[in-house]
């Protein structure tokens, strides 16, 4: 073989090895094309017609809300991204704390699309996932109370908190149309949930594999440590077992709304539930 032929060869190995790598970019950039596309069509739909459950059900509506939702916030003066939502400017002026309202079946927010101003993420010590975001008050106390648990040898963390009216429509739609007969009163209507008020936070524990709201979680010691506790820190369980009739929605014993810790007292005294106890 001559030495140009050699040459050439090596060239065309050369080329094909860059139509190669050009080959398999592309493929990936048409992909996330793809997917972005998917993920808008899926807010657009839940918009338009409240009916319609996501078309790819593999996409959580908390990945959803992520990718809408990283924005820049302004803290003392520095402006920082953040995963959590951020109200409009004219529904911050409109609206006071709703930290107190007693929001349940019948009673939904006066705007629906509230969103508090001061939502912050918990950190991946503290929660399942990205993208879990309380009222800073209600996070800081969630931090006091599962160290403390964690001291006591329970390892707590959130598996979800604020909720968007887009988010709770999603998963409103996703159970009603499931065709599961408890739907009603497993999920709130958007504009009607306590995950709204950026106080509530649903839990979950080493002793399930922090599975979210799992029907297992009221037989962990977590729960138990919870049931006795969590009013310390200013939390309640909203939603207990066997008051469903007043609460309006099957018992959730991993869910915990922040009511300050002065009348999660009052009303771990009382023995009432936060609906009647908020009348
Ligand atoms: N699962 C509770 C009721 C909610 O959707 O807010
Ligand atoms: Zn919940």
């Amino acid at each position: 073989m001559k030495y140009n032929d050699i040459k050439i060869i090596l060239i065309s190995i050369f080329i094909l090895i860059i139509i190669f790598f050009v080959g398999i970019f592309s493929v990936n950039k048409i992909r996330n094309i793809n997917s972005d596309n998917q993920i808008a069509q899926v807010s657009n739909l839940q918009e338009d017609d409240p009916k319609i459950i996501p078309i790819d059900k593999n996409i959580q509506p908390e990945k959803i809300l992520n990718k809408e939702k990283i924005v820049e916030k302004k803290v003392k003066n520095k402006v920082v991204p953040t995963a959590c939502p951020i109200p409009e400017k004219e529904d911050e002026e409109e609206y006071e704390d709703m930290s107190l309202l007693n929001i349940g079946q019948e009673v939904g927010l006066p705007n629906p699309r509230y969103i508090p101003e001061d939502l912050e993420e918990l950190d991946e010590g503290s929660s399942t996932k990205k993208g879990v975001c309380l009222v800073e008050i209600a996070k800081n106390s969630f931090l006091s109370m599962i160290d403390d648990a964690e001291e006591d040898g329970y390892s707590i963390k959130a598996s979800s908190a604020f909720r968007t009216y887009e988010t709770q429509k999603i998963l409103f739609n996703n159970a009603v149309n499931s065709g599961k007969a408890d739907a009603l009163i497993s999920l709130a209507k958007p504009g009607y949930s306590e995950h709204q008020l950026g106080t509530t936070v649903d839990v979950t524990s080493s002793s399930i594999d922090y599975a979210s709201a799992s029907g297992d979680f009221y037989k962990t010691p977590e729960s138990d440590w919870l049931k006795e506790n969590a009013y310390l820190y200013g939390f309640i369980q909203s939603y207990p077992l066997g008051k469903e009739s007043i609460t309006g929605y099957k018992s959730e014993p991993w869910h915990y709304r922040y009511l300050g810790i002065e009348k999660a007292k009052e009303i771990k005294d009382s023995g009432l539930t936060i609906t009647e106890f908020l009348k």
